[in-house]
């Protein structure tokens, strides 16, 4: 697989890419990261990428390396070095290196990483037949600082889609201690509850995905309206339609939940709609650049 690999502004062979052991990143998961993709070679959204990274890294009190501005170029250019027709982009930026302590004061300068790889399509038969979740306690606290942040801890929702998978679920979604649901592991939920679609809000600790604004823009242009609310197990359980949203896999509906059918156990027609509109959305090209900052809701 042909990665594309850029270390500290340069680009720097996959097999010799390496950052230190003492990188807190390494350490600690302390870092921040946006994952990005390309349509027809153009990144999807990126300036609403690039801010929602700019926000972690404040979040989290990490000073970036260089402006803003500088990592988008050397993600294009990262980007321009690739060959592949679609891929997907990770950005990281670590606190740097430091001593052996917790103290985020005494790491040095910021680490920054690019990597460019092939994209790899998804199956048709995902948004055909839709998906079966497994709900697994999870879930960034609301209210600490890395809540709503895209930061490097990523220990729980690997394990919790570990475990997903092991029960045969093709995602986790993170229940909170008072059986509230937050997320998925790596994507935003949104159930019909009423025939109103409903999504949890940004407050609640989860991470605003760039596809969850996506999908409001979506939404708004479509005359479909969304409500944030708090949601719990129940409505997921419940739900007339359920979906998931990320960046690589747009609109994901959900018709099982823990081995339960949900409604007619097909994927539903607000769903449909939605990720259709959120195609027309990608293809308009609009979204997310510099000269449309049509809202992301909440955060
Ligand atoms: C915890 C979590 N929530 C939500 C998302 C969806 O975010 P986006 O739509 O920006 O990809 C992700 C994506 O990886 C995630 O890791």
């Amino acid at each position: 697989m042909s990665h594309i690999v850029w270390l500290d502004g340069q680009q720097v062979a996959p097999s010799q890419a390496s950052v230190s052991v003492f990188d807190r990143g390494f350490l600690y998961g302390d870092g921040v990261f946006e994952v990005m993709r390309t349509y027809g070679g153009r990144v999807f959204a990126m300036s609403l990428h690039m801010e929602r990274l700019g926000r972690s890294a404040e979040r989290v009190g990490i000073a970036l390396p260089v402006p803003l501005a500088q990592l988008e170029r050397e993600v294009l250019e990262a980007l321009a070095a690739s060959e592949a027709d679609e891929v997907k982009i990770r950005l990281v930026v670590t606190r740097g290196e430091g001593p052996l302590s917790l103290d985020p004061t005494t790491a040095g300068k910021a680490t920054r990483l690019v990597i460019v790889t092939p994209l790899a399509g998804q199956p048709a038969e995902l948004y055909r037949d839709g998906v079966e979740v497994a709900l697994l306690p999870g879930g960034a606290l609301p209210g600490s600082p890395a809540a709503g942040a895209k930061a490097g801890n990523y220990l729980a929702n690997l394990l919790a889609a570990h475990e997903a998978t092991q029960r045969g679920a093709y995602e986790a979604i993170l229940v909170g201690p008072a059986g509230e649901l937050r997320e998925g592991a790596t994507s935003n939920v949104f159930v019909v509850r009423g025939g109103q679609v409903v999504t949890p809000r940004p407050e609640s600790g989860i991470l605003a995905g760039v596809t969850r604004a996506g999908v409001f823009e979506a939404a708004r242009r479509s005359g479909i309206a969304i409500l944030e609310d708090v949601l719990f197990a129940s409505d997921a359980y419940a739900a007339e339609e359920f979906f998931l949203t990320s960046s690589l896999r747009e609109v994901v509906p959900v018709v099982r939940a823990d081995g339960l059918t949900l409604a007619d156990g097909r994927p539903g027609p607000i769903t449909r709609r939605l990720h259709e509109a959120f195609r027309q959305l990608v293809q308009g090209g609009g979204f997310g650049t510099e000269d449309s900052h049509s809202g992301p809701p909440g955060d």
